[in-house]
């Protein structure tokens, strides 16, 4: 299977645009689907925070899959969206008065808790509705991901989750707030993960967890392992759609699930970040003393990602057969950061043309910004063009 782009409609269309290959997402929900239906406690969060497209939210939604969201305004995105509030799972180290509200009044599946102000917040915000909140504790496992420092979040210097050893006084904590109840806990090591061993080693050390949560008298019914699967950016045609089998096998084959325990995970790059490209029109090549540049229309402001963690986009030119030449392609911000690619070998490239940044459908539309007055781009679609 190949994304296939068609340029001549692009035409048409205000670039900067985000593409969606629709065919693509289906085909990864079918992969998610079927390797899931394998195990019967397996559950599926999408993390909105990799793609709230309200288009593409719906058709994931639509999958029945759960969702797995960072603020008030993703629960009510979700929502929208059609995800049922039972599957909705809430997590992030700072929930405004407000979200909590907005997750009570919605009747989530489960807070994930991050500190024990937290979890007084919530007991408070739930006892004024009379409710009863339940709650997993995110915990810091100290698991190394080996990832990039910016999207590590499972080291013991990292601001998410309760650390390991406060793990007792939190749990003494709970015992004096009768408006909460503890359902499970939740890890989350990293993202862009693409080997194995990290999530292996997660196992080891939830299992371990488990063991001291029960001898505190406690059955935890969810054990939520976040989401993490990372894709290939150097090479999308090569694997379109993340190996799945081997993720989900690497939980259910690692960690000792007791009988009726449920195990949990919260995948975003890995469901929609191939199915996305960003489009861009070139403005103008420019042919400096020492190098030449390839100026797009789209800059950081649509796709941050390089700027912001040196990230990798595979670029190609979609309407240019010519051989090869050297660019640096760069965008039109006033900003140096403003570059996607230094050295990058191009078919050779003429004002007009049209490029694809790949695999750009996780953490790219939801992280574009107005810097410099810009508007947000669009999105279409394969099966709307
Ligand atoms: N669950 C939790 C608690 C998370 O913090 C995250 C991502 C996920 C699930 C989804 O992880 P994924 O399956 O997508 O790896 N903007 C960065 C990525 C930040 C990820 C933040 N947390 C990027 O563009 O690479």
């Amino acid at each position: 299977m190949t994304t296939v782009f068609p340029a001549d409609k692009f035409k048409s269309l205000r670039t900067p645009f985000y593409y969606y290959d629709i065919g693509l997402l289906n085909e990864t929900l079918n992969a998610i689907c079927s390797e899931t239906e394998k195990y019967a406690n397996c559950h599926i969060h999408y993390a909105v925070k990799a793609n709230a497209n309200q288009r593409i939210l719906s058709i994931i939604a639509k999958r029945g899959l759960g969702a797995d969201c960072v603020s008030g305004g993703e629960i009510l995105a979700a929502v929208k969206a059609g995800f049922p509030s039972e599957k909705i799972v809430f997590a992030g180290v700072g929930k405004a008065d407000w979200e909590i509200r907005t997750a009570l009044d919605n009747n989530i599946f489960c807070f994930n808790v991050e500190s024990v102000p937290e979890l007084e917040a919530i007991n408070i915000q739930a006892a004024q509705k009379g409710k009863v909140a339940p709650v997993a504790l995110r915990i810091n496992p100290e698991v190394d991901a080996h990832t990039h420092q910016h999207i590590t979040t499972g080291k013991k210097e990292n601001k998410f989750g309760i650390n390991i050893d406060q793990l007792s006084d939190v749990l003494n904590v709970l015992k004096n707030q009768p408006s909460v109840k503890l359902t499970g806990i939740h890890f989350h090591i990293g993202s862009q993960i693409t080997d194995m061993t990290p999530f292996q080693h997660l196992c080891e050390r939830a299992a371990e967890i488990v063991q001291f949560i029960e001898k505190e008298g406690i059955f935890l019914e969810n054990i939520n392992f976040g989401g993490g699967l990372g894709i290939d950016y150097e090479h999308p045609e090569n694997q379109l759609i993340p190996n799945f089998g081997e993720y989900f096998e690497t939980f259910f084959r690692h960690f000792p699930a007791r009988h009726g325990q449920q195990l949990h995970f919260e995948p975003g790059r890995s469901v929609v970040g191939q199915c996305g490209s960003l489009i861009s029109n070139v403005l103008y090549v420019k042919e400096g003393s020492f190098k030449k540049f390839v100026i797009l229309d789209a800059g950081f402001t649509e796709l941050i990602r390089p700027a912001l963690y040196d990230a990798y986009h595979k670029i190609e030119n979609l309407t240019s057969a010519l051989s090869p030449e050297e660019y640096d392609v760069v965008g039109p911000i006033c900003e140096s950061s403003d570059c996607f690619a230094i050295d990058l070998k191009m078919n050779k490239t003429r004002r007009n043309d049209l490029i694809a940044l790949r695999s750009a459908g996780a953490y790219g539309e939801i992280m574009a910004s107005q810097y410099n007055c810009r508007p947000l781009p669009d999105a279409f679609f394969s099966d709307e063009l």
